[in-house]
């Protein structure tokens, strides 16, 4: 036995006999302690050793009484030989005290001829002495842990006396570099190592090159970085062939109200795929959709549609500029529509958000007229920041697709960070979207936020 911890113990127990068996050496030591005690010394080669299954013979309850108290049948034969006139069943019954344990052992005492019933009905002890094989075979079970016979370990197993059980052992014997003390090992070779030339003379910790070691972390692309498109390069043309011509006609000469740009249109230029830089394009697609279908007057109905997606910009980071962000877009199209019914959309729009005090700047976009900014003010930032941009859509742009001179369509394209970034306090639109975001920032904000109107 000895002090100590597991490892030193071990090394004390293979000193004193080796090869030894965990189960026996060590049989109340935990097998995750025992095999991490096993790596340290078997890592420096100071022991060897091997994980077996055994099989071990344990006594069951009743087999524990029989290996203290003696089987029953010499029980009942100690009973016997105590008393010189014998005794009738009942006496014996109560001398055991188990009529169960009498019953049982006056069958076997019978049949080992240990005892016999005399003429006035009594029992009496036969022989002198008698060998209680059964109670030895148990109590050698206690120690050994086997039974060499299997007709024996059957029968006791039958008689709920034995029960075998599988248990895994370690068998340890000494190594190459066995020795008592675990010797001091170095893991690096350092430079006053070199300096000193203690090297010379010192143990190094062999390599593990079992370990899996740690996990490396590795730049990798994140999805989105590989959607670059070469494949296709340009983007198929409308089938719609006066459509096409259109487009061309209004760019160059104008058309529909409209003096155009007045400049040489390339329909290779315009066929070419770039990332979009705002959700417009689905607007205008939608759009185009929309003049072909017809209400029930036969012209094309009041509509409305929403997209919330993500886009792409050449610009300087900054924070309050992203090179991607998600736009959040919409068109109302109905007959008659003015530009006040479009402010007044933003502000409750915006209002339901807790986002008011919109204010408007005129802008310029190709496809609408009039435009606007929307600005709100940003308390954290202490300015007037813009969370979108807006307009009614050109004559020449929707009557080119085909949709009736009076049908007004309102478009906005707003950011979804900008107005987030007012919401939640954030000054910078990187702590929001991007590599830079802060994991407990995304944690400590709740899933959802009561308003004080619900969304429309
Ligand atoms: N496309 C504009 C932008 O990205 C938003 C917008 C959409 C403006 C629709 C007017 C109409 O800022």
């Amino acid at each position: 036995e000895g002090g100590g911890d597991l490892p030193s113990q071990i090394l004390h127990a293979l000193d004193a006999a080796a090869p030894l068996l965990s189960t026996e050496t060590f049989p109340a030591s935990n097998f995750t302690d025992l095999k991490a005690a096993l790596d340290r010394l078997s890592s420096r080669r100071m022991i060897e050793y091997e994980t077996i299954q055994r099989e071990e013979v344990h006594l069951e309850a009743e087999g524990e009484l029989i290996a203290a108290n003696g089987s029953h049948e010499a029980r009942v034969f100690e009973a016997l030989r105590a008393a010189v006139d014998g005794l009738t069943i009942q006496e014996l019954e109560k001398t055991i005290g188990d009529k169960n344990i009498s019953k049982l052992g006056q069958g076997k005492a019978f049949k080992d001829k240990w005892i016999t019933k005399t003429k006035d009905g009594k029992l009496k002890a036969v022989p002198d002495s008698i060998h209680d094989a059964a109670r030895e075979q148990l109590l050698s079970v206690k120690t050994t842990r086997a039974i060499s016979d299997p007709k024996v370990l059957a029968d006791l197993k039958k008689r709920k006396l034995v029960r075998v059980q599988k248990v895994v052992a370690f068998k340890i014997d000494k190594g190459p570099s066995f020795a008592l003390e675990i010797p001091d090992e170095a893991t690096d070779l350092t430079a006053e190592m070199l300096a000193t030339g203690s090297w010379k003379t010192a143990t190094f910790k062999p390599y593990n090159f079992e370990a899996l070691g740690a996990e490396q972390r590795s730049g990798a692309l994140h999805p989105l970085n590989k959607f670059y498109t070469s494949d296709p390069l340009i983007a198929g043309r409308p089938s719609d062939d006066r459509y096409w011509e259109d487009v061309k006609t209004i760019h160059q000469d104008g058309k529909y109200g409209s003096i155009g740009y007045r400049y040489p249109w390339s329909g290779d230029e315009a066929l070419r795929l770039v990332l979009r830089t705002h959700t417009t394009s689905v607007s205008a697609s939608m759009l185009h959709k929309l003049a072909a279908s017809k209400g029930p007057d036969g012209r094309p109905p009041p509509a409305r549609y929403f997209s919330i997606d993500r886009v792409f910009r050449n610009e300087a980071v900054d924070n309050t500029h992203l090179a991607e962000f998600h736009q959040v877009e919409g068109i109302i199209a109905d007959y008659d529509l003015t530009l006040g019914g479009l402010m007044a959309f933003m502000d409750l729009f915006f209002g339901k958000m807790g986002i008011t005090g919109l204010q408007y700047k005129p802008a310029y976009n190709p496809y609408t007229e009039p435009s606007m900014e929307i600005f709100s003010y940003h308390a954290g930032l202490g300015k007037i920041v813009e969370i979108g941009n807006s307009g009614m859509f050109r004559s020449e742009m929707l009557e080119a697709m085909g949709l009736p001179k009076d049908m007004r369509v309102y478009g906005w394209g707003l950011s979804l960070e900008r107005p987030t970034m007012i919401r939640y306090g954030i000054n910078n639109i990187r702590d929001l979207l991007g590599h830079r975001v802060d994991l407990s920032f995304v944690q400590k904000n709740p899933a959802v936020e009561e308003m004080t109107t619900s969304y429309c």
